[in-house]
Parts: C-alpha cells; structure tokens; sequence
C-alpha cells in the first residue's frame, strides 16, 4: 500500500485550483441511470469513488468513459439493475442508484452498505420515501429489494436531514406520477447542484436547498448535456486549514467562499485572514491560531467532513477548543493518530476538549477514513520534523492528486509504496 511522507514545518506559499465535488459528482453520475443515451458530464474529479460509480454502472450494463475531467456514460442499454455487495462495500454512495433504477426500470436490487469507520449510516429514510411513493420494498440476504410499477408523487417528511437520502428521492421523484413534496430536506450544495443538474435533463424540481423541495414528475428525462459539477467545498476548507496550520499563504483558486460560511467564521474567528483577489480567495494564516469551538451541523452549519481538519488546526492553537460531532457517532477515529503527533485531546462521547500545544512532532500515523486522512495531512505539515501517513487509499477517494497539489505550495511531501 501507498504512503506519504511529509516532513513539516514551513509556510505553504502559492496558487492551489480546487476539483470537482466529490460528493456532487458522484450523485449526478447516478442520475445517468434515469435517461436513456449519452451523458456528459464535466469538471469531475479523478478520484477512487468516481472509478468505483463508473464501474458500478458498468456492472449494470452502461458504458463509461472518462477523460481529463469529463466524464461520459451511455445508460441506453442497462440491463441488471443492482448494485453488488462487493461493490457498495467500498462505496456507500452506491446507494445512490437505487431512486433511479426503481423509478426508470420499476426495480433494483442494491446491497445495504452495511456500517464505515464513521458510524452505523443507515438508510431507513431512503427506504420510507420510497415505500411511501408506493414502492414494494423487502429486505432478503442483506439486499434492498425494491419494486413499483410507477412511484406515485406524496409529500415525505425526513425525521433527519439526510444528504443523500434526499438526493436518492428526488432522483425517484422526476420520473414519478404527480408532485412530491420532500420535507427537512437536506440543504447542502451538492443537493442544489444535483437537483439544477436533474432541472437540465427536463425534470421540474423547486427549492432545492432549501428545507422543503417540489418535484412535479415528468414522463422522461434527456440525457445530461455537459453539465459542470461544482467545485468541492471540503477540498476548499481543507486547504484554507492547511494556510492557517503552517502559517501560509495561499491562493485558492475555482472556489465558491459562499458554500463555505459557517467554516470561513470559524476560521476567521482562529485568525486566518481572508481576501478575494481577481487570481482566487487569499487566505493568510496566523503566526499562532486562536482556539474556537464548534458543533457539526446539517448544511448551512459547520460541516462535519471538515471536524477532523478543523481539529488539527486547533492541536496547536492557543487555548481549548470544544469540538463537539453531531451529525455521525463515531468520527473521532483521527484524535489517537493526533496524539501520536504530541496533541492534547480528551474525549467525552462526541465531544473533544483540545489543549491546544506549541508544537506538534512527526509520527508515523495510520488513515482510517477520508476525512481524518486529511486532518493528518494538516497535522503532518505543521509538525516538526518527519511523518509517515500510511493507507491513503483512504485520501485517494476524495482528495485528487493531494500531493502534488502540496508539492506544488512548497511542502515537503514524498508518496511511496510502504
Ligand atoms: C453524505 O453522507 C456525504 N456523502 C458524507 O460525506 C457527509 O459526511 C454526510 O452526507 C453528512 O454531511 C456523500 O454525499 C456521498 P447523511 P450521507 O445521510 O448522505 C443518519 C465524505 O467524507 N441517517 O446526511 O450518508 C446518518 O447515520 C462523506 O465525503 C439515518 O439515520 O449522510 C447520520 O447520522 C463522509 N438514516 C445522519 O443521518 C438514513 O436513512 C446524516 O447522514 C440516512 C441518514
């Protein structure tokens, strides 16, 4: 397996051009399952889970390409509409087809995704929307088996706001018999930008990102037509993390400051400084942070795929900061990896004080999922002397070409095979 050696300590100075969304691109891939013919879809980042969707579709029968950020599929052909086990293991977004499958074939057999490293992430709001729009659905051998000779338009009211259960009934929605009304939907940018790229392919959607959402089904969609996936707000955050850990000095270019207000407050609150330049965002780190607090939120709160890079920010700010995760219950797995690296962190259920520490020291430490990854990528380039980050498999799937992307800001960064 692969993984990185960072040795830390200095300033990252330069222009950094944010990828795609991941967590866009990888529902509006699936929404290629509810048109037949060739799909375009633009500035989609290289990344494992969009590998793993494209093969996912390919299982399925539709042909996939991509190529320098454009990703193209043919859906005209599908023939199995599942999504194995083996597959959904890896990527619980692979729920994500089963809206589509059940609303354009009136079946699908998709694997449960079982548990991650993050948390239990059931998708019991998934499978009431769906049975309320009049699906039959039944559980055999650890697959959701779904069936609906035509969804039928009602209002459904999630009990949390779930991001992709949102994004899998709206998809269900566009092709359903009369309107749906999605109530506490969730608000996040990539809901707006799946739902604007439905909008393109013909179906009539209103408020999306908003709480409350109208779908007004249609008999078909068309094909999506070189639509260009958002740029990813977590990418953005994380880089503006890594500016203020090392002190740095950074240009974040084909970012949207507006996806990220809660996360810009929170930073400027710690003492980054922020200026938007016709190049990109500035962001200007502090010589030391300050300590803040947080709490997760559902969009337009602090995100939780930026907890754990917020939280190796503040390992070494001046003062204790309370970081307290709402949202899954078990995405602290980074703080044992921080504490190798010196910090001070004391956990209380799903709340973490940090004390925060002059100085952080090079360890070797272990990825366990995507987002501690990255916290220790900004852990790494803030300590002193040499670190070791091992699987990052984990950072592939959502971070592209991180590395270079780090090489090319100054940092001192190797990827070897361990
Ligand atoms: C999406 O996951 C993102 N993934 C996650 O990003 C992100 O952390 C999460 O939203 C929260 O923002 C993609 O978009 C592909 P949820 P999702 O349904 O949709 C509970 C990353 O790092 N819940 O919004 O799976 C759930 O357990 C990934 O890029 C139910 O109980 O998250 C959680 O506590 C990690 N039943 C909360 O709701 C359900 O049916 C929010 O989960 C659905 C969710």
């Amino acid at each position: 397996m692969e993984q990185l050696i960072i040795r830390g300590g200095k300033p990252l100075k330069g222009e950094v051009t944010i990828s795609g969304s991941k967590n866009a691109a990888l529902p509006i891939i699936t929404a290629s399952l509810l048109a037949p013919g060739v799909h375009q879809i633009t500035n989609v980042p290289e990344l494992r889970d969009v590998a793993t969707m494209g093969r996912l579709i390919g299982h399925m029968g539709g042909l996939t390409g991509y190529r320098e950020g454009i990703m193209t599929l043919d859906t005209g052909r599908l023939r199995t509409p599942e999504a194995p086990y083996e597959m959904v293991k890896t990527m619980r977004a692979s729920v994500l087809v089963l809206g589509p499958l059940v609303a354009r074939f009136g079946k699908a057999r998709v694997s449960l995704p079982g548990g991650c490293a993050i948390g239990g992430r059931p998708i019991d709001q998934h499978i009431k929307g769906l049975e309320k729009m009049g699906a039959k659905i039944t559980l055999e051998s650890g697959y959701v088996i779904a069936r609906a000779r035509q969804l039928k338009g009602t209002k459904i009211y999630f009990d949390m706001a779930t991001v992709t259960g949102t994004e899998n009934i709206m998809m269900a929605a566009t092709l359903a018999k009369g309107t749906t009304i999605l109530e506490n939907s969730a608000r996040e940018p990539e809901v707006k930008d799946l739902a604007d790229c439905l909008i393109s392919m013909g179906a009539k959607i209103k408020g999306a990102g908003e709480s409350v959402v109208e779908i007004t089904g249609v008999d078909s969609l068309i094909p999506i037509a070189n639509y260009s996936v958002i740029p990813d707000r977590i990418e953005t955050g994380t880089f503006m993390a890594i500016a203020g850990a090392t002190g740095g000095d950074i240009v974040i270019k084909n970012c949207r400051i507006n996806h990220l207000d809660a996360v810009v407050m929170k930073l400027k609150d710690a003492g980054l400084r922020f200026d938007e330049t016709k190049k990109g965002l500035r962001v200007i780190g502090p010589k030391r942070p300050q300590a803040g607090s947080i709490t997760t939120l559902p969009y337009p709160g602090f995100p939780t795929d930026m907890q754990a890079q917020f939280m190796a920010l503040m390992t070494i700010a001046g003062g204790t900061s309370i970081i307290h995760e709402s949202i899954f219950e078990n995405r602290f797995m980074h703080v044992a990896e921080l504490r190798r690296m010196g910090a001070d962190i004391s956990i209380d259920g799903g709340t973490a004080a940090v004390k925060g520490v002059e100085r952080l020291t090079g360890a070797p430490v272990m990825a366990t999922d995507l987002r501690a990854s990255a916290s220790l990528i900004v852990a790494a380039l803030c300590a002193k002397g040499e670190s070791t980050i091992q699987r990052i498999y984990h950072l592939d799937r959502g971070y592209e070409r991180i590395d270079d992307k780090l090489r090319k800001l100054g940092a001192d960064v190797k990827r070897v095979m361990e």
